[in-house]
């Protein structure tokens, strides 16, 4: 007999002798006739008539069970006390639904349980929002509640994809002879271009541990070590400003190679992500990946990681409007339109909405024009000469019902600001076919590129990244022309992994960070015991990372990287669920001999 409700009795009780013999998503007709049981979690309760109906849920899916008072009228009486989220336990007949009532919307959708018993597993509290796939509750509510928000069949289905996402990527790198290692989580800091975490050391206070924004060292020194080929999916971490596609943890598939070079990577690399997509989504990606030089990438899109899935590209205008009179063009480092075929229907409020979007990324505004039949219609068009006005027709093949942006200024920001807008005008105008996925792999890239704050060259990888053949030399003279060999696969506009062949040699390695501007005491401070380690006989090597959140989300046709982590940060970096980051007790910092101060104003 089933329990009666008082919550100590659930609690204290045990399973007794009630064992589950099919998940809530299993039941078809086949099983009509046979008795079993499921264990669940109560989603809807309907009182019909005489009939209760539950829906019951697991992570597999939803079983409908029926109380009746002719059947079992002691378990219909206490079914009257059941509430959303209850754990039962139900055993029953399983019998074919009714004339009508088949949902063939539901895997079980032609049975229902009749139930001749049930218990009781333990009652819940009344959730904060209702466990659908459709919920309209403030994301901040969800990650407070996570666990419920988990148990939404449209979540709980992004674990099962990045379950399936692991395992492939285990057995495709087990069966090319890769070893998973571990590597250090309380480690040294290693440069990979954001901000460290760092973690106070008791026993050497006043000393810091950084947790690893990528194993990349670690991963180098085991090929010094002759593991030939690793791989780990590992957990890094990055004090970094956050964004959809970004979390402070995140996780990363990290691959290195020896005796290798970059078409040996990527190989492997592509194998690996084309096995993800066919296990994890049943999707088989167009091959092989096309290949896309980082100045072509930057010259059509705007960006380094541009959206394939789409054919709108940026256009260098520059050399017909040096001369402009119109003020805003006339000198500018770089001028570039955009043009949108049939883009002339966009009204005066979306421009105004796509000049503040711009603006984000440091373009003071956006000129435009449409043309029109007979004319161009735009602020600035009477500025442009015959001769300006033909030249712009002819490089950007304009026609009438056309609308083309341009973006003046200095080549970066004109870049950004196009590339970014091209990206909205891709989903305002419906240019990105549903369900489409295009990688592409961009190479030679530079080796370098100047922070603006720190007035200096950094590395754009890091720098163990290999110059090209013969770039090293051009390294201290012309940085910004040095080229690397490193890769990235980028996917629908997402990097989704990135990669080069290393130094291998402690010689090129000290010109790289005197390249950098590091002197000798700090490199030894800093990067002594790698230097130390690339002397004592370094086969060359290379690798790989790719970000396993990213390509989830992708997979799973999310918008954010929240979706497909269990338990995600919010953009400010805070655990809703648990309340970290948080203050702890003064005995704790006082051993750790570290003193708080007042927040700055
Ligand atoms: P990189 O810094 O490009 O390379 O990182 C590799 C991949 O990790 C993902 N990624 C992130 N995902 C979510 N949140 C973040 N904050 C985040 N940062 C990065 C991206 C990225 O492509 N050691 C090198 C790899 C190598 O050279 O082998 C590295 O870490 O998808
Ligand atoms: P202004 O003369 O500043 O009013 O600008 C004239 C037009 O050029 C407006 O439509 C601005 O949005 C646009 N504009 C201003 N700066 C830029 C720029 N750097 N690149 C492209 N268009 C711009």
């Amino acid at each position: 007999m089933s329990d009666a409700l008082p919550r100590e009795t659930a609690l204290l009780d045990d399973l007794g002798d009630w064992r589950r013999t099919h998940s809530c998503g299993q039941l078809t007709k086949a099983a009509i006739g046979q008795t079993v049981t499921l264990m669940g979690w109560a989603q809807y309760r309907r009182d019909h008539g005489g009939l209760i109906f539950i829906d019951l849920r697991d992570r597999k899916g939803l079983t409908q069970v029926v109380f009746s008072p002719d059947d079992a009228p002691a378990a219909h009486d206490k079914a009257h006390d059941l509430r959303v989220e209850y754990v039962l336990a139900i055993t029953g007949l399983v019998r074919a639904r009714p004339e009508g009532m088949v949902n063939p919307n539901m895997a079980t959708g032609e049975i229902e349980v009749v139930v001749s018993d049930f218990k009781l597993l333990n009652t819940a509290a009344t959730p904060a929002f209702p466990i659908e796939d459709r919920t309209d509750a403030a994301e901040s509510l969800r990650l407070k509640y996570r666990y419920l928000d988990l148990r939404r069949p449209k979540l709980a289905a992004n674990f099962l994809a990045r379950h399936k996402a692991s395992m492939s990527v285990r057995r495709y790198l087990d069966a090319l002879g890769f070893l998973e290692v571990e590597t250090p989580i309380l480690t040294k800091s290693t440069p990979e271009g954001a901000r460290d975490f760092l973690v106070p050391s008791r026993v050497n206070q006043g000393s810091f541990y950084a947790l690893p924004q990528s194993p990349q060292l670690f991963k180098q020194m085991l090929m010094m070590s002759g593991m030939d080929r690793y791989y780990q999916i590992v957990r890094c971490f990055r004090d970094e400003d956050l964004r959809a596609d970004r979390q402070p943890e995140f996780t990363q598939i990290d691959i290195e190679m020896s005796f290798v070079d970059e078409a040996q990577v990527m190989e492997m690399a592509e194998g690996m992500v084309m096995g993800i997509f066919r296990d994890a989504a049943g999707v088989e990606l167009p091959s092989p990946f096309p290949r896309m030089t980082y100045a072509t990438a930057i010259a059509d899109y705007g960006l380094d990681k541009p959206d394939i899935r789409f054919d709108l590209k940026l256009k260098d205008v520059t050399h017909v409007v040096r001369e402009s009179g119109f003020r805003v063009f006339a000198k500018a480092e770089l001028v570039k339109g955009l043009r949108v075929p049939g883009g002339g229907e966009l009204s005066r409020k979306e421009i105004d909405d796509l000049t503040e979007y711009v603006k984000i990324y440091g373009a003071q505004g956006l000129a435009w024009i449409k043309i029109k039949p007979g004319e161009w219609q735009s602020p600035f068009a009477k500025f442009l000469s015959e001769a300006e006005r033909d030249g712009l027709a002819r490089e950007l093949s304009l026609e009438e019902g056309d609308i083309v942006f341009f973006q003046a200024g200095p080549a970066d920001m004109v870049n950004t600001a196009l590339g970014y807008l091209r990206l909205k005008l891709g989903e305002r105008f419906n240019l990105i076919p549903e369900g489409a996925y295009a990688p592409v792999w961009i190479t030679d890239f530079p080796l370098f590129e100047y922070d603006p704050e720190a007035k200096r060259f950094v590395a754009r990888h890091h720098p163990f990244t290999s110059a090209a053949p013969g770039h090293l030399d051009i390294l201290e003279n012309e940085p910004e022309k040095a080229l690397a060999r490193a890769y990235d696969l980028v996917l629908n506009g997402y990097e989704i992994g990135g990669g080069s062949i290393r130094i291998h040699t402690p010689e090129a390695q000290r010109r790289m960070f005197a390249a950098l501007g590091l002197d000798e005491a700090e490199t030894s401070e800093k990067f002594g015991f790698f230097l130390r380690a690339l002397e004592h006989g370094t086969p060359p090597h290379g690798g790989i990372a790719f970000g396993l959140d990213r390509i989830i989300m992708l997979l799973c046709g999310s918008k954010s990287i929240r979706d497909v982590i269990a338990f995600p940060k919010t953009q400010k970096a805070a655990c809703l669920l648990t309340d970290a980051p948080n203050t702890v007790a003064p005995g704790q910092l006082r051993e750790l001999g570290i003193k708080t101060r007042k927040k700055e104003e």
